[in-house]
């Protein structure tokens, strides 16, 4: 029987037992004194066209390179690879749209050819290996296709989420020189049309690079094609070039597979890049381990694949493992509460992966909306993306759950790729921990000095082992890699959180030490809100800040600085908050603005963002030394 006893979690002993990994301290254990040992068997799990020289290449420090003169494809292992065995007619992907009207199934035979047909108009456009394309696109099937078909020909991938403004997108765009983007008409949120073309055509104004965009039927809002640049992917779909059948290119194992921007402490997003073999080794192996992957799972993350959730265990993690992957186009609430509940009831769905945000969005609505649903095909449950507080963690155990399904807090950013600490499902667990280091992994908690902080304490995470889905570099700023990752202590890997490990080795995730706000699980930088709310004619200066939030964990608020002559009106607050909406994201828009007369700073002028937070919370503003008079 499975157990709550006290704060720990105790599963099922069938859990274990039946497990991948029916012993997972002993397997951490072996795993830790031979890392590339155990690299080396989990990527003999997959194919490759040629075998490694060596596992990991580590010469040329920090720039890790792994399964180095290996060839491979991760589409081969996704795709191609099921294709000759019981998994060729198996459902690869389930869809279903914001209104539950349609309904899409791609066995892994259809995704394929699916895959083929757009990889063959992208190869006619002149994509070719190495070019980049940017995918802006909605939670629809032709996101895989789309990532897929650049994957197969070796061109590089940049996702942008579909909810970014014209400027984010087109700084994106313009930063990786896409030749080609790939968009919808528009998408549903809630109900209502988001307009994607139109963001696109505002974007791309301003990148000379971009030479075609495909637009995928959707919504079916209104459009403007321009006649040489912009095509209608059903219109070439209808073109004899869109063959069912299309090559997948033979890569070397350290070719890029795609760039995703994510946020830092600075205004420029970073674009981390990923290659194909370590990726599809690291992905596949935490996937299948952490999750237990069967072959008669079907799979659910409710991530967008515009975040690295999504590439990593939405589309390419599922496909590596073999699994049915649902995806959703719409989110938890609209039209009522119970929409993931009854799409998991409706299709089945044994494990399911999502962020802590929307479980506290979901409780406040009550039990009575899960209760509608038989949720008895659940036999794991996720959590990913901030910490999850042990209330949201109870709610989920109990509710969704029925006190037997294990939840797997995992913890990992853009730059990892993978998991780097959560469990496996048969162990104990803590709720509001997530856990212990993943397989091969080496943790550690530092201090400013780099030394190991004694049990309890708070300190700087760090990951001391590089790992094969690791980010490569920043695309194009290799220096700024070494600043960002390897520079405050030499050798090993500063992911930008605060930790404290337990005496039972378990790893409670703190939050962000540096610049970087988590609202909603999405990830901002506060130099990206500020530089959106300066861009207002009325602001000079602007700060951003981040509060703990009940339902989004970290919410933004900003302080801003008039422009001499402005005037605070009525409207203000709101006109700012649609601006930063519009040019940079919703996601972004902040919960309150505050106008005021000068910003706490250092006498070299950087904004004192600590002092700011400290206020607001009524804390004690710590050490005021360096602040300006
Ligand atoms: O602060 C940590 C938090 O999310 C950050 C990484 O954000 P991003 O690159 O957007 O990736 C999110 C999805 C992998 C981390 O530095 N974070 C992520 N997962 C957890 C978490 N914090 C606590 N617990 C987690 N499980």
């Amino acid at each position: 029987m499975a157990e709550l006893d006290g704060d720990v979690f105790h599963p099922d002993r069938s859990v274990a037992a039946t497990a991948h990994v029916p012993d997972a301290d002993a397997l951490r254990a072996e795993a830790l004194a031979d890392p590339q040992g155990f690299w080396a068997d989990m990527a003999d799990e997959l194919e490759w066209f040629e075998p490694w020289d060596k596992v990991l290449d580590d010469s040329d420090a920090p720039f890790y390179r792994w399964f180095t003169g290996a060839r491979c494809n991760i589409v081969h292992n996704c795709l191609d690879r099921h294709l000759t065995g019981p998994n060729k007619n198996k459902l690869a992907l389930i869809w279903q749209s914001e209104d539950g009207s349609e309904h899409k199934t791609y066995s892994y035979y259809s995704l394929n050819r699916q895959v083929n047909m757009m990889a063959n108009i992208i190869k006619a456009m002149g994509i070719t290996k190495g070019d980049r394309v940017t995918i802006y696109l909605p939670r629809i099937p032709e996101v895989f296709f789309a990532m897929l078909a650049c994957a197969k020909i070796g061109a590089v991938h940049s996702v942008i989420f579909a909810g970014f403004s014209s400027d984010a997108l087109a700084s994106r765009i313009d930063d990786s020189e896409s030749k080609l983007v790939i968009t919808a008409d528009g998408s549903f949120v809630n109900g209502s049309v988001f307009p994607l073309k139109s963001i696109v055509d505002e974007a791309v104004r301003y990148s000379p690079t971009v030479e075609n965009v495909i637009v995928v039927r959707r919504a079916g809002n209104e459009v403007t094609m321009d006649a040489l640049r912009d095509h209608w992917y059903s219109d070439l779909l209808a073109l004899p070039i869109a063959k069912g059948t299309c090559e997948t290119v033979s890569l070397d194992s350290e070719d890029p597979l795609y760039i995703l921007y994510t946020s830092g402490s600075t205004g420029k997003p970073k674009a981390i890049l990923h290659t194909h073999g370590g990726y599809m080794v690291g992905t596949y192996t935490t996937l299948k381990y952490t999750f237990d992957m069967r072959p008669e799972d079907r799979w659910w993350c409710t991530a967008d694949p515009g975040w690295v959730t999504g590439h990593s265990y939405l589309v390419y993690g599922p496909l590596l493992t073999g699994a049915t992957v649902f995806m959703f186009e719409g989110g938890p609430t609209y039209p009522y509460p119970n929409r993931w509940w009854q799409l998991i009831e409706y299709y089945g769905i044994t494990q399911f992966y999502t962020a802590p945000t929307a479980i506290r969005s979901l409780m406040r609505f009550g039990e009575a909306w899960p209760n509608r649903h038989d949720l008895s095909s659940l036999r794991l449950l996720g959590s990913v993306g901030e910490p999850i507080n042990p209330e949201a963690w109870h709610w989920f155990h109990r509710v969704i759950g029925k006190e037997q399904c294990p939840i797997m807090d995992t913890w990992w950013q853009t730059e990892t790729g993978m998991f780097q600490i959560t469990q496996t499902p048969g162990e104990p667990q803590k709720p509001g921990s997530a856990g212990k280091p993943f397989f091969g992994q080496d943790v550690a908690i530092l201090d400013a000095d780099g030394n190991e902080v004694p049990d309890g304490e708070e300190g700087f995470l760090v990951l001391k082992n590089p790992w094969p889905a690791m980010l490569r570099t920043l695309y194009r700023d290799d220096q700024r890699y070494v600043d960002t990752y390897w520079s405050t202590y030499p050798g090993v890997y500063l992911a930008g959180d605060s930790a404290r490990r337990d005496a039972d080795g378990y790893l409670w995730i703190i939050g962000r030490t540096d610049d970087v706000i988590k609202v909603s699980g999405h990830r901002l930088g506060t130099a990206e809100v500020e530089s959106a709310l300066v861009s207002h004619p009325a602001v000079s200066e602007a700060a951003a800040i981040g509060l703990p939030h009940e339902v989004k964990g970290n919410a933004i608020h900003a302080y801003v600085v008039l422009r001499v002559g402005e005037k605070e009106t009525p409207t203000l607050a709101e006109e700012l908050r649609a601006h930063v909406a519009q040019h940079l994201s919703p996601i972004a828009k902040p919960d309150a603005i505050d106008v005021v007369e000068k910003l706490p700073k250092t006498r070299s002028g950087k904004i004192m963002r600590r002092v700011l937070k400290a206020r607001a919370q009524g804390l004690d503003e710590g050490d005021l030394s360096t602040l300006e008079e």
